[in-house]
């Protein structure tokens, strides 16, 4: 399974990577106004910035609601690096500018998807990713690791290509309940992102073993 970083923040991004852990970003419009509004930049200049430090995939999403003007922005994006992956939302706008766009062999992914339905008719307009928002669904009381797992049923039987990105990770269990659905992706923040490797009997163990062996040095 793939693991990207769901953030803006370059910083975030280089630590990431230094960890190993990064296979490429999702950001988001809400995210990269956040870093862009903070560090005086243009939005297009952090996302450049981002597609430099990173090899593999970079999301990066439209703002407008038209097709015409989804197109114009999504072409824009796509001629930052090679790696922009343009994110769509699902909508019926979105789902006809990646129509457009899988004809011309530009990647997408389609955001904000909550409904298996949704997720098929994204497979159907050709994207190259989808990405069911596992957190926001748990927060209002309905289980997004099933919308998960329903996606992943229906991709397999009509034998799709879109890869499944699950987005909105609040934690480890979203992980690896990813992994064990056979999602190809997850998106994790930066926060949870670093604590992934940390254990406390693994450093409970550490902790005996070092001591232990100080008293033979001893
Ligand atoms: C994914 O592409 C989105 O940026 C992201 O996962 C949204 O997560 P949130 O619900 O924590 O904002």
């Amino acid at each position: 399974m793939k693991l990207f970083i769901d953030s803006a923040d370059p910083r975030e991004i280089r630590d990431g990577l230094a960890q190993g852990l990064v296979d490429g970003v999702t950001t988001n419009p809400s995210l990269l106004s956040a870093v862009a509004g903070a560090s005086g930049r243009a939005p297009r200049d952090v996302l450049r910035e981002i597609c430099d430090l990173v090899k593999g995939p970079v999301n990066a999403e439209v703002v407008a609601n038209d097709v015409e003007g989804m197109l114009r922005e999504g072409r824009e994006l796509a001629r930052l690096a090679s790696n922009v992956v343009v994110k769509f939302p699902l909508t019926t706008e979105g789902l006809s500018a990646v129509r457009v766009f899988a004809a011309e062999g530009i990647r997408t992914n389609v955001t904000l998807c909550f409904d298996p339905v949704q997720a098929l008719l994204a497979a159907k307009a050709g994207a190259s990713y989808v990405s069911p928002f596992v957190g926001r669904l748990d927060d209002i009381a309905i289980d997004g690791m099933d919308l998960v797992r329903k996606i992943i049923a229906i991709y397999r039987t009509y034998q799709f290509k879109t890869e499944v990105l699950v987005a909105s990770v609040r934690n480890p269990n979203h992980l690896v309940d990813a992994a064990l659905a056979g999602a190809q992706v997850a998106t994790v923040p930066f926060a949870v992102l670093r604590n992934l490797i940390k254990h406390p009997l693994t450093d409970a163990g550490l902790g005996k073993f070092t001591a232990d062996w100080h008293k033979l040095q001893h």
